[in-house]
């Protein structure tokens, strides 16, 4: 299925079609699948959203062919070589598993469902029907945490620091709709933890819990990280140590308040011994443009897709763990 799916790439531009005209497309797709059909690597054939005004501002906004409220009623006029789905996580279940019949390749918003059992339940449906999938954990592209990663590949990481802070994000589901990337940013940069701690910090007359996570990896390296609600700034950072060396990153604008450092520095001796600043184009530092092009890589060479629905079901039992208030082992899935 694999091959077919290869037979593509000299088949350049890419037919999109693309499910959801949400707040967070608008931020975020709509500019980067825009950028890529202006470099002629895709071409924006269809829109879709329940709400059909919304589709159609979206058509004008970003260009696209056409805009529709019903997927399937569409297809056949868009022939689409890729389905972008931008739906909420609620709906994204359901979404998926009526598409994966279709063969298309499917490139996913986070979460890949609302719980561990849609994950893995979609994990499952994809391998039955051999379907390319990608699901978006953007920081795995944001190139400061790309470059933390081939530090981490130089060096025996010890102990790592994340910190997730944001403000009036007081939700119950914070863990699975938000939280979750910071989990799979880590599971990214340091493999699968063999087992996890979680302790929650009980808010007043809210559902919603502050969290500290540990994560336990099986050569004993261990992660610490904080999940804060409602701080008063935003701030998500990365820090790795190993033997007399530090790493870290801290995202961009999209996720750090602007008076907080962004960027990525090693140290060694106490000193600075490289730093990059931010490329200071949201589009390439929010990861969006490099997590299509990691997508459509894969799909050209013919190679297994860095970050499918069975992967990002490993990141969804963390997220579960952590919302579940779940310490103890992590047992492998049946599909890992
Ligand atoms: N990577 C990040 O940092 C980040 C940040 C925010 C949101 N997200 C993710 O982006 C996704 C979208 O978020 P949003 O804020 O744009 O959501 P939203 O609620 O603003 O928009 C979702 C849209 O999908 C449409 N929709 C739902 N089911 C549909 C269907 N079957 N057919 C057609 N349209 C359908 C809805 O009508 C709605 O307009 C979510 O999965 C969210 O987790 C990611």
């Amino acid at each position: 299925m694999l091959s077919k799916h290869a037979e593509r790439k000299n088949r350049l531009p890419l037919r999109i079609a693309h499910i959801g005209a949400g707040e967070w497309s608008r931020y975020a797709h709509g500019p980067a699948l825009e950028r890529l059909a202006a470099q002629s690597v895709v071409s924006l054939e269809l829109i879709c959203d329940l709400q059909i005004e919304r589709a159609r501002q979206f058509r004008d906004l970003f260009r696209y062919r056409l805009a529709s409220d019903n997927i399937h009623a569409s297809l056949a006029e868009a022939r689409p070589d890729v389905i972008v789905c931008t739906v909420q996580p609620a709906a994204t279940a359901a979404l998926v598993k009526s598409l994966l019949p279709l063969g298309i390749p499917l490139f996913i918003e986070k979460p890949p469902g609302v719980s561990l059992a849609e994950a893995t339940s979609l994990a499952a449906a994809s391998i039955v029907a051999n379907v390319p999938t990608f699901v978006a954990f953007n920081r795995r592209s944001i190139p400061s945490i790309v470059r933390l990663k081939q530090w981490a590949a130089q060096h025996a990481v010890r102990f790592a620091r994340v910190e997730m802070l944001r403000t009036n994000r007081l939700e119950p589901d914070f863990a699975i709709a938000t939280g979750i990337h910071v989990l799979d940013a880590l599971r990214f940069l340091m493999g699968d933890p063999n087992s996890i701690a979680v302790t929650p910090y009980l808010r007043d007359n809210s559902a919603a819990c502050d969290y500290s996570v540990r994560l336990v990896f099986p050569n004993s390296a261990v992660a610490e990280i904080s999940m804060m609600l409602n701080t008063g700034l935003r701030r998500e950072s990365y820090f790795l140590s190993a033997q007399g060396a530090t790493a870290e990153a801290v995202l961009g604008s999209a996720y750090s308040s602007p008076l907080c450092y962004q960027g990525d520095r090693e140290w060694s001796e106490e000193r600075i011994v490289s730093e990059n600043p931010l490329a200071n184009d949201p589009q390439i530092d929010g990861g969006f443009i490099g997590e299509y092009e990691a997508f459509f890589r894969a799909l050209a060479e013919s190679e297994p897709s860095p970050c499918s629905l069975s992967d990002a079901a490993r990141s969804m039992q963390l997220a579960e763990a952590v919302l579940t208030r779940y310490s103890g082992p992590l047992p492998p899935l049946p599909f890992s």
